[in-house]
Parts: C-alpha cells; structure tokens; sequence
C-alpha cells in the first residue's frame, strides 16, 4: 500500500501515487480513497452528507434548523425570488416542488396561483413532509407527498412547470431525477433549478493544502458536489429551449455564519478522522480562521447555478 508522508494527506497527491491492487475497505481505513467516493461511507449526521437520507440522522433538527437559518439569509431569499420569478407562477397554474424540504417556498408558489391552481411538492424525508404537515396553511394550500425525484408517481405532462432548489446535490443519481422533472411536466413548460457547485468552495485565510482539503473534502461528500456545473448540460441533453444560466455568488466575512452553513468544525474534524489532517492542524486552522475573523480579513464564498428552460 501507498506510504504518505506529507503532513497534509492530500488525496489528490495520494490517488496519483496508488496502485489499486489494495482492497478498497483497506484503503478507506488507511484515509486513503478518493473523496469522490467518500460519502458513500459516511455517517449522515453531516450537512453535506446528511441530505439525502435525513430520516436516518440520529439528529435530524441539525436538518431542520439549517434549512431555516439559510431560508432568513439575504443571498437565499434573492436567488430564490429569482427562481420563482422564472418558473412564473399565473392564476390556475400546476406546479411541482422538488425536495420542498419545509416546504416554505412551494407555500409562497401557492399563494401566487389562486383557487384553481395547484402546487404538488414531494420530499424523500418523512420527518420534512411531517414539519411541512403541521402548518396549517402549507396543508391547506400545498399538495405535500413523500416521493422519491428519481421516480416520481405522476402521469406524463402532469405539470405547468417545476422547480428544484439545493436538491440534486444531495442525489447520487441526479440526471434520474432531472428527467424525471423533464417526463412530468408539459410541452413548453417551464423548468427551473439552482444547485451549487462545490468546486468553487473557498476560504480564506489558510494554509494553501489545509484549506484545499477542507473545501475538497466538504464538496466530495455530497453525493453530487459538482452539479452545479453539469446541469447546463442536462438541459441542453433534454431539448430545453431559452436556455439561461444565472451564476449566483454566496460570500461571507463571518466566520460564525460560515460555521453554520459549511459546517466548517464538523467537516474539520471529518477530516482528521479520515486522517487527511493532525489535530493540532485542526486546531491551529481553525484558530488562524477565528483570528482572521476578529481582525475582519477572514473570507468565505461558493457559487450556485439558477438554470432554467422551457420544455420542447
Ligand atoms: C438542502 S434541502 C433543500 C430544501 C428546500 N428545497 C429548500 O430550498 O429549503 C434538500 C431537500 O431534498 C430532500 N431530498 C434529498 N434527496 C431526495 C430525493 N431523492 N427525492 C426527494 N427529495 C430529496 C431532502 O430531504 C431535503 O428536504
């Protein structure tokens, strides 16, 4: 097996040097694997991770509570008025919610298409569906079923259009469930999807191989980190006419904020678990990140994709 000796066990210098004759258990043991890989193997009690089977977290308000704290931020509230604004919901329209998690913006769809109208939002998670549930409003207004986006129990055209919002990221088959959006909406419908894209994960200060690691690691452990950059591409595939391709940047000087949305601690001490970093690297990471923080010179930031089309 590969021996590494670098201080930082940088996955990228290390997958370049392996031969893989070793059995891959032995070499996850090791911390040696792709991170590409790594969130196949992972606790879900992660934010990166955790998403795609919350019911299974042995904490799942971490979920709950995340989903609300980024729904009170500036950056999420414009893309998504954006997003809605795109999908343009009219009097009478049918529309689908894809991973409406609290169901907070298929409410706001709602209230945009009047009696006749109807907004159907699904979620994988039961815990999700059962918060969404108990506001009265939402299960007034809202069609709220648990449903899987990678096969979805709706008939061909069901829907005037559809909206995904930080979903696919979570799915280890995301193209699955972006055609299952194409199959259920209408000829000329619309389709609108923002997804990020962890390749563009950034912070700063740092040593340059500490801070590649943490951001490498955070963005391989979703099961799809670089969606963000494929679903131009997905809907090119599909056929979809108008196009358009919004980059929306998310940056950040606060590093308690970064904490929560990046789950920056959490993630360091993943990293020394999976023995990419020392603890005292951890420490003395994020202590360098809290000073920078206190003299305002810390910095933070990732960009989404808000993609949108209309159905051929
Ligand atoms: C990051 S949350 C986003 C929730 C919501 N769209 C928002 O913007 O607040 C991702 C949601 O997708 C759901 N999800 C993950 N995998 C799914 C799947 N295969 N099918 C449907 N929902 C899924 C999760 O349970 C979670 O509620």
């Amino acid at each position: 097996m590969a021996r590494v000796s670098s201080k930082v066990r940088n996955p990228y210098l290390i997958n370049h040097k392996l031969r893989w004759s070793s059995k891959f258990s032995d070499l996850y043991k090791a911390g040696i694997i792709f991170f590409a890989d790594a969130s196949k193997f992972l606790p879900m009690d992660y934010l990166s991770s955790g998403f795609s089977k919350v019911d299974s977290a042995q904490d799942q308000s971490v979920f709950v509570s995340c989903l609300q704290t980024l729904c009170s931020l500036p950056y999420f509230q414009n893309y998504k008025k954006k997003s809605i604004q795109i999908l343009a919901p009219r009097n009478g329209s049918r529309l689908l919610e894809i991973g409406c998690g609290l169901g907070e913006d298929a409410l706001g769809i709602a209230q945009m298409i009047g009696e006749q109208g109807k907004v159907v939002a699904i979620d994988s998670s039961k815990k999700m569906i059962e918060i969404a549930r108990k506001d009265p409003m939402k299960m007034d207004s809202i069609q709220l079923c648990l449903a899987d986006a990678c096969n979805l129990p709706f008939r061909d055209g069901a829907f005037d259009g559809a909206r995904a919002d930080r979903v696919l990221q979570h799915i280890f088959d995301p193209r699955k469930a972006f055609a299952e959006m194409v199959r259920t909406i209408k000829d000329k419908g619309r389709l609108v999807v923002y997804e990020p894209d962890w390749g563009t994960f950034i912070i700063s200060p740092g040593q340059k191989e500490i801070c590649r690691t943490m951001t490498q690691l955070f963005g391989d452990t979703f099961p799809s980190g670089w969606i963000g950059r494929q679903l131009p591409g997905f809907f090119q595939e599909e056929g979809f006419e108008k196009i358009q391709i919004r980059p929306e940047t998310f940056s950040t000087d606060d590093l308690v904020l970064a904490i929560q949305v990046f789950d920056l601690v959490n993630n360091a001490h993943r990293a020394q678990k999976m023995g990419y970093v020392s603890e005292s690297q951890v420490e003395s990471w994020l202590e360098d990140l809290s000073e920078a923080h206190k003299q305002g010179r810390f910095f933070c930031s990732y960009t989404g994709f808000l993609v949108s089309g209309e159905k051929l």
